[in-house]
């Protein structure tokens, strides 16, 4: 057995400060501040020597209480234990300033942010982390500018933002965000985060695709039947139905994760593996995703929102009946659909895609059913089960691979068997966190794993044509599925019409 082979080295990141817009917010604390926390604590190799941290909010909070708060949301939500040494030297360089929508907020941001650096001894080097909603973000990137505090690109000091999704709420929002973007940052400077891209596992899928022979030989029409993307959470809004309800399934998921997904399972090899080259690479499959046809596409697309139900032992209520949904809300919260990719490698191949808010249990998985063993030898009276390879995002991520084999005895009897890879238990020690990724990838200015403006764009374009379906047929149905089920049966009879079966995570 070879050792391990390093590719590439996780890039030096630069000393900087990071300001949270939002700090008070769920993703600060679940996720941006165990994340930097890690960083520092762990990754003393990779983290930038020295960086800061400025959470910036409209709510005044004493420094004490902000740090307070990031404690023990650390300690709830870091996927490391506390270390109090480390704690408290990631706490010293925790910052904290209200005023997020004051007239003099960002004056007052300047001063603090210059504060910071003198007394720290930083570069002036900034990330803005924009954790706030997307009607926020061009009032924000505006006064950024008027107050001086976004760096020319190419000068001696960089300005960095990071944009979270959902970008925009529809094609024209996304767009007009997109051009103020734009306007006010040259891309080098933008980061469109998507979580999904930082999960070991979805980074290996084009490890897996690139680095085996042996798969990318099977990967396409020739081989492969058709291909399933599930993902699916046994949460329901929770707390969220601030966010949610107007966005759905569609927006919250498809337009992004699912559509990167995608993505990364059709893409073409990319010439090399520079930034520009993946991502072009990806964007080529959403350029060749068919678009929805203008007859029959109701009968491509499923939507339905989940029914009271049991999960995990639990009686859960419907989704209307959850805190904080109006009466009037017709919000999916499972999509299913059945899309075509129009280039040589996929023609005719079938993709079928799914998501849904309190599903059975969380799991998300890509199945690649291979075609059927001509009806030669072993599938002549009785049809045998076709190879199908299983990729496990999460949890449990790894990956199977369906294959026949003969069972010992004296009849010929075949039974389908699993290789199974569980990456638990081939490789030890806890991966990083996606956004330690990500985060890390921002402040070394990598943008491979971030999302491209047009790939933005292309999703939107699909993503809308189904919007504006559901918006001019008013007759297309909100199917319900009882929570705890696998979404409803219209989602089965949509794959089952073609004669196959969802593959539940
Ligand atoms: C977020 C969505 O982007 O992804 C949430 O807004 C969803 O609704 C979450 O729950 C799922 O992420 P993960 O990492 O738990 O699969």
């Amino acid at each position: 057995m070879t050792d391990t082979i390093h590719i590439a080295q996780a890039q030096a990141a630069s000393p900087c400060t990071v300001v949270i817009f939002g700090a008070s917010g769920d993703l600060a604390k679940r996720k941006l501040i165990p994340a930097l926390y890690n960083l520092r604590a762990c990754g003393q190799e990779v983290a930038p020597n020295e960086f800061a941290v400025l959470g910036f909010a409209r709510r005044p909070m004493a420094l004490e209480e902000f740090r307070e708060t990031a404690r023990v949301a650390a300690a709830r939500f870091s996927r490391l234990e506390l270390d109090q040494k480390c704690w408290r030297e990631f706490a010293a360089s925790l910052d904290y300033l209200s005023g997020l929508d004051d007239p003099d907020g960002f004056r007052h941001l300047k001063e603090r942010l210059e504060q910071i650096e003198a007394a720290r001894g930083l570069p002036p080097n900034r990330i803005y982390y924009l954790s706030i909603p997307p009607e926020a973000v061009p009032d924000c990137v505006e006064r950024l500018d008027t107050a001086g505090l976004i760096a020319k690109p190419g000068a001696a000091n960089f300005t960095r933002v990071v944009v979270e999704k959902p970008i925009g709420t529809d094609l024209d929002s996304a767009l007009e965000i997109e051009g103020l973007l734009c306007r006010h940052f040259d891309e080098s400077q933008i980061f469109r985060i998507d979580h999904y891209l930082g999960k070991e596992t979805v980074q290996n899928l084009f490890v897996l695709r690139f680095a085996n022979t042996i798969f990318e030989r099977m990967w396409g029409a020739r081989n492969v039947d058709h291909v399933q993307i599930t993902v699916a959470e046994s949460e329901g809004v929770g707390s969220r139905a601030m966010y949610y309800d107007p966005a759905g399934a569609l927006r919250d998921m498809v337009q992004n994760h699912l559509m990167q997904l995608l993505a990364l399972i059709a893409m073409e090899p990319p010439i090399s593996l520079d930034s520009d080259a993946i991502r072009d690479a990806k964007l080529n499959v959403l350029r060749a995703l068919r678009p929805l046809p203008q007859v029959g596409a109701r009968d491509l697309v499923v939507r339905a929102r989940y029914a009271a139900g049991v999960v995990d032992g639990e009686q859960v209520p419907g989704y209307a009946h959850e805190k904080g949904i109006p009466p009037t809300s017709h919000t999916e919260t499972f999509v299913a659909f059945k899309a075509a990719i129009d280039n040589w490698r996929w023609a005719g191949v079938p993709f079928y895609l799914r998501t849904g808010k309190r599903m059975p249990a969380r799991g998300s998985i890509i199945y690649i059913q291979f075609k059927d063993v001509p009806r030669i030898l072993f599938n002549r009276e009785k049809k045998v089960p076709p190879n199908a390879l299983t990729i496990r995002i999460q949890p449990d991520e790894g990956l199977s691979f369906e294959v026949l084999a003969k069972q010992p005895g004296l009849d010929i009897a075949i039974r389908p068997v699993r290789m199974n890879l569980r990456y638990d238990s081939e490789f030890s020690g806890p991966s990083p966190e996606a956004y330690e990724r990500l985060l890390l990838d921002v402040m070394s200015g990598d943008h491979t794993l971030f999302v491209s403006a047009q790939f933005v764009e292309k999703s939107w374009e699909f993503v809308q044509s189904i919007l504006d379906l559901w918006r001019d047929d008013v007759t297309i149905p909100m199917h319900e599925y009882a929570a705890g089920s696998h979404g409803p049966a219209a989602a089965d009879k949509l794959i089952q019409a073609d004669g196959h079966e969802w593959l539940d995570p």
